[in-house]
């Protein structure tokens, strides 16, 4: 039988199982079932305040709706000949109060406005869960580098040798960029939390609503003004992947780097066993699968959000069905990504690092040459690109010997630096790596003077994230706790 509300009054005919299961979005929809029965509560609430249906209908209605948030919903409600969540739940409303009652819910609205809702309503949690994760993340990242200040190790740039830092210095690179995905997703909140509800199929209704009213029960932040924008647009989506996927590139390079820094020519860090495996033949094997899955991941949130703006792109106005083939990928983009930010969290804090390996390495490959260069500009008054030149023909003799470097001299300027007061201890004293290093002092420097303050700096941001996305957890915690409660005062 034909219990979808929906299509039994226009529509005739059986459709095949394959055929409901196409059109149906109830599998995505599972992410928005507790949101649906939200905006079914605001939506009555808001009836009744506006005399759009009388005190009892509001009353069967509402306890109706807090059954089904009180004990969940029911099975047969995520059933795929329903179209949607939407259908499924009004179905079962009718069939289980009557339709003189349950008939009345959907008066001044569409599944439009309603599905537009209960995706802001989601993502908007996804957010704030996503939110707090990059915070662990910059936690634990701020967290090792207090504890690996006097960690020397190489820095690289072409993955070759190129000047010494510290283990603090590389790990509060990535907290800083990890800092910036969080006011991308920050900035993003305040543009998903906005409410289309009133705008129905896309033109709002005759019905006397107040749009302001389900907003503000719901949390959300305003009203999102043309009705046809309402339930046509899914950029707040598209803005909330294209940041996922930027941060999800930073978490890939940062595998990268630990799946590198694992292996045996490096041998930099050691994962917990629980983020590894092992090989099937070669028995003694550990490999860094976990840190290859979330560099992959990289991959898929990219794809999700690519999907995702393929599928928006060329609609015409205003509510077109693409737009539900959007909704798995934006769920998809989102659970990779919170997954992956906080599994590396904890691997991150789980793994030990090896700074005697770390210190072997950061002395190889002439790491210091620049301050060399650096020292004969400061003691011989030279042009930068002229003692550059020396230490570079110097490097390209063997070692950076006191007998290289005057020779490299000579040949470059015809000038002998020995003749000129250079001794070997200028030239051991400038490549000294430890000094090197305590020289960088410039701000957001490796010198330990700017990691400290960089430390400050950072944990000072981050206690002050920290506090907006409390007052956001609040607000909407509250507002939701309200709307429950103002429901069942509603109920006799
Ligand atoms: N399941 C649909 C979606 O996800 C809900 C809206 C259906 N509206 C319609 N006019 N067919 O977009």
């Amino acid at each position: 039988m034909n219990n979808d509300v929906v299509r039994r009054g226009r529509l005739t005919g059986e459709r095949s199982g394959e055929m409901m299961h196409f059109l149906s979005s109830m599998g995505a929809d599972r992410h928005l079932a507790d949101a649906d029965l939200l905006v079914d509560i605001a939506h009555v609430m808001m009836l009744q305040k506006q005399q759009i249906v009388d005190p009892g209908t509001a009353a069967s209605l509402l306890s109706a709706l807090l059954r089904l948030y009180d004990d969940g919903i029911p099975e047969s409600a995520f059933g795929d000949k329903f179209e949607d969540i939407h259908a499924g739940i009004e179905s079962f409303l009718i069939e289980s109060i009557g339709e003189e009652t349950g008939g009345r819910l959907h008066c001044g609205r569409s599944r439009n406005d309603e599905v537009a809702a209960c995706l802001r309503i989601r993502l908007r949690e996804d957010i704030l869960r996503q939110l707090s994760i990059i915070c662990r993340l910059r936690d634990v990242l701020l967290t090792l580098a207090e504890s690996h200040q006097d960690a020397i190790m190489p820095g690289l740039t072409h993955l070759q040798h190129a000047q010494p830092t510290t283990l603090a210095h590389h790990l509060l690179s990535y907290e800083q960029a990890f800092s910036r995905d969080f006011e991308r997703l920050a900035q993003a909140f305040s543009r998903v939390n906005q409410s289309p509800l009133g705008a129905a199929a896309f033109a709002s209704t005759g019905f006397p609503i107040s749009r302001e009213y389900t907003a503000s029960l719901l949390g959300f932040d305003g009203v999102i003004g043309n009705t046809m924008d309402a339930v046509a647009s899914r950029d707040f989506a598209l803005e909330v992947l294209a940041d996922m996927a930027i941060l999800m590139l930073t978490v890939s390079r940062l595998c990268e780097e630990l799946i590198l820094w694992s292996s045996a020519f490096v041998r930099f860090i050691s994962l917990e066993d629980a983020f590894c495996s092992t090989s099937s033949i070669m028995p003694q094997k550990k490999n860094p699968d976990s840190a290859e899955i979330m560099r992959a991941k990289a991959g898929s949130v990219l794809g999700s959000f690519m999907a995702s703006a393929v599928i928006v792109k060329a609609l015409p106005m205003s509510y077109n069905r693409d737009l539900q083939e959007l909704t798995p990928s934006l769920f998809r983009g989102v659970q990779d990504t919170k997954h992956s930010t906080g599994l590396l969290a904890d691997m991150l804090a789980s793994a030990t690092f090896d700074t005697t390996r770390m210190r072997e390495e950061a002395g190889r490959g002439n790491a210091t040459a620049t301050d060399l260069a650096d020292m004969l500009v400061r003691r011989f008054g030279l042009p930068f690109r002229t003692a550059h030149n020396i230490v570079g023909r110097a490097a390209q003799k063997g070692e950076l010997s006191i007998l290289n470097v005057d020779a490299a001299a000579i040949e470059i300027t015809g000038t002998s630096l020995s003749s000129r007061g250079l001794t070997t201890s200028d030239i051991s004293g400038s490549l000294d790596i430890e000094k090197s290093l305590q020289t960088k002092r410039a701000a957001g420097g490796p010198a330990q003077v700017s990691i400290v303050a960089a430390l400050e700096g950072r944990k000072k941001q981050l206690a002050c994230d920290r506090e907006l996305l409390d007052r956001w957890k609040e607000q909407i915690a509250s507002a939701l706790a309200g709307l429950i409660r103002d429901a069942r005062r509603m109920v006799p």
